[in-house]
């Protein structure tokens, strides 16, 4: 079969191939344990379920504006003044399928074949893919400082005359980290002085914990006008546990929001107008969900802390926010496929190789499962790690003996 050249260096997602993989697990009744996941375990807020039922019940259902329903559109104009300070027109707003389709969008409609787009590692799965999808060339920085908190060198020094864009992501998939003000502050002055487009992926923004004040990119822009090229990526699917609904957006300039709607109208027509309801339920429904949410995941992270530090060789790093955290487990394999695989099949835990983020030696665990997950799950690590754990165990209804040093 002859493939393109760009679908020839595409990957497949690492993180959908684990979920899938956990699927058919289960599927064949194994206890496996999944701290690989990336979607919190919450319920859809009601009021998104009923706006999507009454349109539902309608029976008419059509096609929606490429760009988004008016009333979807105007709940994130809200949204947009409520969390970010600032008024939007109805032109600088475009909703997709999902903050991925957002952020893909963005990038094919402002990079061209060759060019170059920076993100600081580690990144989230599908940037390197999306910037590949685009033909352009994936820029990965690693902090000097070998921390997860980027500093505008790590940026400056990956720069070229190809440069295009630049993404940035705080919170952080996968280490959680909520980025400095003095590296957002910077980032976005940089951008704006280099005239280059800052995508800023913010899909985790209210999801910050221990009191952290959320930061407004908008707030260190000096030249705020027509012209902006920074873009403002959010959606309901980790705040409002909505990842099915497949409901992101996009806030940029017009030109920009338009050339994006073009390329969506000929990709998908835009996303389906049942879940856009359901969104604008979600938005302007009750919003204790989302404090809800935060708070859960906070005692999860506090739990999964507490017991990664009990665990003898793996160093981590406490998340801001988000629901991952990115733990160095090189101490045991720097191959952190093989680990990963060896968890997979002797413990029955499910986790996140760290090459997929641009950073092997560590693994992803999320802390968005239940309790028990989390504690059965590290456990079932130590187990598996550390030499001087018992030579037996039961999962599920099956013993488990130790085969290997
Ligand atoms: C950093 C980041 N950006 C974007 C997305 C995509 O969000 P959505 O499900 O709305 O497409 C994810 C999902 O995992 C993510 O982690």
């Amino acid at each position: 079969m002859s493939l393109s050249k760009i679908a020839k260096t595409i990957k497949g997602s690492p993180t959908l191939f684990l979920n899938k993989k956990f699927a058919i697990l289960k599927e064949k009744g194994d206890p496996v344990i999944h701290l690989g996941g990336g979607e919190p375990k919450s319920k859809v807020p009601m009021e998104a379920v009923t706006a999507t039922i009454k349109h539902l019940n309608t029976r008419e259902i059509r096609y929606a504006p490429v760009d988004g329903i008016p009333e979807l559109k105007q709940a994130i104009i809200n949204y947009t003044e409520e969390f970010y300070n600032r008024k939007v027109a109805s032109a600088n707003v475009m909703s997709s399928g999902g903050a991925k389709q957002a952020i893909m969008l963005a990038l094919q409609a402002v990079v061209n074949p060759g060019e170059e787009v920076i993100f600081p590692v580690p990144y989230w799965v599908s940037y390197p893919e999306m910037v590949r999808l685009c033909g352009a060339v994936p820029i990965p920085a690693y902090p000097k400082n070998k921390s997860f908190y980027p500093q505008l060198k790590d940026i400056e020094d990956r720069i070229s005359s190809l440069t295009k864009a630049v993404i940035i992501n705080s919170p952080n998939n996968p280490s959680g980290a909520m980025y400095s003000e003095e590296f957002i502050s910077d980032v976005v002055q940089f951008c704006e002085k280099k005239d280059l487009y800052l995508i800023m992926d913010d899909i985790y923004h209210r999801l910050i914990f221990d009191g952290k004040k959320r930061l407004n990119p908008y707030d260190y822009a000096k030249k705020l006008d027509d012209n902006s090229k920074l873009v403002i990526i959010n959606g309901v699917s980790k705040q409002y546990a909505m990842t099915g609904f497949r409901i992101g957006w996009a806030i940029a300039n017009n030109n920009l929001i338009e050339a994006m709607t073009n390329m969506q109208a000929h990709q998908t027509s835009g996303p389906s107008v049942l879940t856009q309801k359901g969104a604008v339920g979600a938005l302007n429904g009750d919003q204790s969900c989302i404090e809800s949410l935060r708070d859960t995941l906070e005692n999860k992270r506090n739990l999964m802390m507490k017991m990664l530090n009990d665990l003898d060789g793996v160093k981590v790093t406490k998340p801001d926010g988000t629901f991952y955290c990115f733990a160095d487990f090189s101490t045991f394999n720097k191959n952190s496929n093989k680990l990963s695989e060896h968890l997979i099949d002797k413990a029955q835990v499910l986790t996140v190789p760290g090459t997929g983020f641009g950073m092997d030696g560590y693994l992803r665990l999320s802390y968005c499962g239940t309790e028990q997950d989390i504690t059965e799950g590290i456990n079932r690590i130590r187990w598996a790690l550390d030499p001087n754990s018992p030579a037996e165990i039961i999962i599920g209804d099956k013993k488990y003996t130790r085969d290997w040093v």
